[in-house]
């Protein structure tokens, strides 16, 4: 055992990382009548804190992401009632807008794109209506006069993710969740068992179970055995935040997103004014630095779009790291090491996933199994991964085991 190790109180559960997921997992443990602990110097913090928070299970599908398309839809059906359960816990005004979405094209080969995957979206029994750009621009008069055709999708709606990240706070505090403000060190394991964590300081903390929920950091923590790491690397995406003045409301009426030379962007409205623009997609390890170049193409590709953001005043840049898996769907539920669990992986749709991730991780923590509409997610299905993915090289240890954007 460490010298400095000091013991202090054993938990039913005991989550690492304290973003979104690892928070509205011990929110729903606790629910269910588990003592819950979390280990996280800034809860509420995390990857939340820059993403843009579209729910949009529809725009967002992939070719070979049937399965992960059905636990999206999953999560947007339970939004409504989370969100009012959340709101009536905590207090808190979550920003959820249900806005719509519309994907516009910019030129013949954005139009080709977005026809294929209107065809995809009917094949997945999907509601989405295509546009003629004339069309688009009635819905949307701030669109570029080119705009050459798009799809309305009623049903991708978003949400403040840094308001659900506080909100979720406080419902966990409420619902007698313990914080540890604090780096997890290393896990314990003995008898090839998990039994808790050891902090920086030295404290020991004991549970029954263990939940690793520390996003794109979630494959780095100490004394993990090396078969039983998650296959998760951080994927950077940069974030903009301008505000659209009272006098120019309404700027956007809905969640307005392109591909732009073979890059993402998408322009999402808040109630309050806030218009996030995002985001690039960068595999360069746990870096997030705001970069010249990542926020040139944004507003590049943001203006081609919509031509008058440029009056606006950019309040706000930033980074922040997706937690990507090899499949880009979730890890959720036991591992092969007893007494330790995951929900970490969720890549693009973390802010989606939130309220189906409560539910399966309530249900895993409370039976030590996964619900049916998990198994596909079991981190199992990397066991016998070979060769393992490739990641990008890990920071060094003095780095602190934290998902911190910059
Ligand atoms: N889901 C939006 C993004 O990952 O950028």
């Amino acid at each position: 055992m460490h010298s400095r190790t000091t013991s202090a109180a054993t938990t039913d559960v005991l989550v690492v990382g304290g973003g979104i997921i690892g928070l509205v997992s011990a929110w729903r443990a606790a629910q269910r009548g588990l003592s819950v602990a979390v280990v996280d110097p800034e809860p509420g913090g995390g990857a939340a804190q820059v993403a843009a928070g579209m729910l949009a299970a529809v725009t967002e599908l992939h070719y070979g992401e049937e399965t992960l398309l059905g636990l999206n839809l999953a999560s947007a059906r339970r939004y409504p009632d989370f969100v009012a359960e959340l709101t009536g816990a905590s207090g808190h005004d979550l920003g959820h807008r249900a806005c719509g979405t519309l994907a516009v094209a910019l030129d013949s080969d954005d139009r080709a794109h977005l026809r294929e995957l209107h065809a995809l979206q009917r094949r997945s029994g999907l509601e989405s209506e295509w546009l003629s750009g004339r069309e688009c621009r009635r819905l949307e008069p701030m669109l570029a006069p080119g705009v050459r055709g798009g799809l309305r999708v009623d049903g991708d709606h978003q949400v403040d993710p840094r308001r659900l990240a506080a909100a979720l706070v406080v419902a966990c505090e409420r619902a007698g969740v313990a914080f540890h403000r604090a780096w997890a060190e290393r896990l314990t394991v003995s008898g090839d068992r998990a039994h808790g964590v050891v902090l920086a300081d030295g404290t020991a903390l004991g549970a029954g179970q263990t939940l690793l929920a520390a996003g794109s950091l979630s494959g780095r923590l100490a004394g993990v055995p090396a078969d039983v790491l998650p296959p998760v690397r951080p994927v950077k995406g940069q974030v903009l935040r301008l505000t659209v003045p009272k006098a120019y409301a309404p700027f956007l009426s809905r969640t307005v997103r392109a591909v732009v030379r073979g890059s993402h962007v998408y322009l999402v409205p808040r109630e309050n004014g806030e218009l996030v623009v995002g985001a690039t997609s960068e595999e360069l390890g746990w870096d997030t630095t705001v970069t010249a170049g990542g926020v040139y193409e944004l507003l590049r590709d943001a203006h081609e779009l919509v031509p008058g953001i440029t009056e606006l005043p950019l309040t706000e840049t930033r980074a922040g790291l997706r937690p990507a898996s090899p499949d880009n769907a979730p890890l959720l539920g036991p591992t092969r090491l007893a007494g330790l669990q995951l929900a970490t992986g969720h890549y693009r749709n973390g802010v989606l996933l939130t309220p189906v991730t409560g539910d399966v991780m309530a249900h895993a923590l409370t039976t030590g199994e996964l619900p049916d509409e998990a198994l596909p997610f079991t981190p199992r299905r990397f066991d016998d991964a070979s060769p393992l993915p490739r990641f990008p090289p890990f920071p060094t240890r003095t780095q602190p085991f934290t998902e911190q954007p910059a």
